[in-house]
């Protein structure tokens, strides 16, 4: 097989610059727990290529899936010729989704791609064109969700003009705005946002319950309703970006039942097709039915084996009871890391996604460099990691909801061995 070092130079000369990897090395195969790469190294997966294999890597029910279908169809375009796995894949998003009200759901490729139409719905249903996003908030990469998205480097540097009409309210960041409650801090936002866009003009107010690439952030109790609470007040939909915090990863089908918030709209998509790229999003029949036919769509959204295997995925978070499993790891990872040294100010999150934000000891300035050092020495041990946040000093876990115990405990190790150093 050829070297990962020799992959490394065809790829400096073929691939652009721009779109960079975590790890020097190539994958050969991948399963619950492990990715082997071409050199044979194992590495122990807390990364789940970013939230995506919550059922592991080809996970079985996936596999066959996804085999049946290519041998039916690969593709007719839902728009052109429909299929019945679309309407199944839209029927389980309403189903398994909070919310009592009718719903309807529409399939998308991408997360950004959901969170765009997200919002065009929203505009299109209220007639209405201001979008409110938080603090610390990555949507996506195209170009209205570079705009939703907070942080410069690397997702917005010298990428603008950004979309109009988009507003940036203050998220409730416990460790980071002096002890806010949730309550207090949603008075915050509500105040920016009725002071500096007026409820009226809110077509959308758009929020990741728990933030993803900003830091694993967990807004104070409260802080989700209020702003729900107000949206409704404000015939603004409140729109729940779950495409990283969905399908179990948090030890429920979706962070937003914490608190018992319905959404009117929610986006998904990663963990949503167990490896392969479908996104959706799903809410209030009124809002959803208020496009016009052919407003929404696209060549290749829902495609059958995306969605075959968006079903498998389904069926093996409910068979093996991921939820379940994502609790007790994220039990585990906690466990692991209590009693840390004084550079972790906090590790926080919720299910399998669990994250430690470091900072100069005695204080809480942020420390990248720390961070970065950890992480290199997980990588350099065979553990796979990745960091997050506005400033780059958290370290975030996500493993498959599949890993055995064994390399869960054993990528622990790793990582605690990787704190001393
Ligand atoms: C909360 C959230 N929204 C949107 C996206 C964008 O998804 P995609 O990379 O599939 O476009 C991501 C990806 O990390 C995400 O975490």
């Amino acid at each position: 097989m050829t070297s990962s070092e020799e992959l490394h130079k065809r790829r400096l000369a073929a691939v652009a610059k721009g779109v960079g990897s975590v790890i020097p090395s190539y994958v050969a195969s991948a399963g619950g727990g492990t990715l082997t790469d071409v050199d044979g190294r194992e590495w122990i997966d807390f990364a789940s290529g970013i939230a995506v294999t919550n059922v592991g890597n080809a996970a079985p029910r996936v596999v066959e899936a996804v085999r049946a279908q290519v041998e039916r169809f690969t593709h007719t375009c839902f728009m052109v010729a429909p299929y019945e796995s679309y309407v199944t894949v839209c029927e389980q998003l309403i189903d398994l989704t909070p919310g009592s009200f009718e719903k309807r759901a529409a399939l998308f490729n991408s997360g950004a791609e959901a969170v765009e139409n997200a919002v065009k719905i929203a505009r299109h249903a209220t007639g209405r064109p201001a979008v409110v996003v938080f603090d610390h908030a990555y949507h996506g990469r195209t170009n209205l969700t570079m705009a939703l998205t907070a942080k410069n480097m690397p997702y917005k540097h010298r990428f603008g003009p950004f979309a109009p009409e988009v507003y940036r309210a203050p998220m409730s960041y416990p460790l980071r705005d002096g002890g806010l409650t949730g309550p207090e801090a949603a008075r915050r936002a509500i105040d920016v946002i009725e002071k500096q866009v007026g409820g009226s003009n809110v077509a959308a107010v758009l929020i990741e319950p728990i933030q993803g690439e900003g830091g694993f952030v967990v807004p104070a109790p409260g802080f989700l309703p209020a702003v729900a609470a107000w949206a409704k007040a404000n015939g603004a939909v409140f729109i729940a970006d779950e495409i990283q915090t969905g399908f179990a990863r948090t030890g429920q089908w979706f962070a937003s039942e914490d608190e018992g918030l319905e959404p009117d709209l929610i986006t998904t998509a990663k963990g949503m097709g167990g490896g392969l790229p479908i996104a959706g999003v799903v809410g209030r029949a009124d809002l959803m039915d208020a496009v016009h036919a052919g407003g929404l769509g696209g060549t290749y959204g829902g495609n059958p084996v995306a969605c075959a295997a968006a079903l498998a995925a389904i069926e093996t978070m409910r068979e093996l009871d991921l939820n379940a499993a994502a609790r007790r790891i994220g039990d585990t990872i906690k466990a692991a890391l209590a009693d840390l040294d004084p550079g972790v100010a906090e590790v926080r999150g919720r299910g399998a996604m669990i994250a430690m934000e470091f900072v100069i000891p005695g204080t809480i300035e942020p420390d990248a460099t720390r961070t970065a050092a950890v992480s290199k020495a997980c990588h350099e041990a065979g553990l796979l990691t990745l960091t997050c946040g506005t400033y780059g000093n958290v370290l975030r876990f996500l493993p498959p909801l599949v890993i055995p115990d064994e390399d869960l405990r054993r990528g622990l190790d790793i990582l605690r061995a990787a704190l001393l150093t």
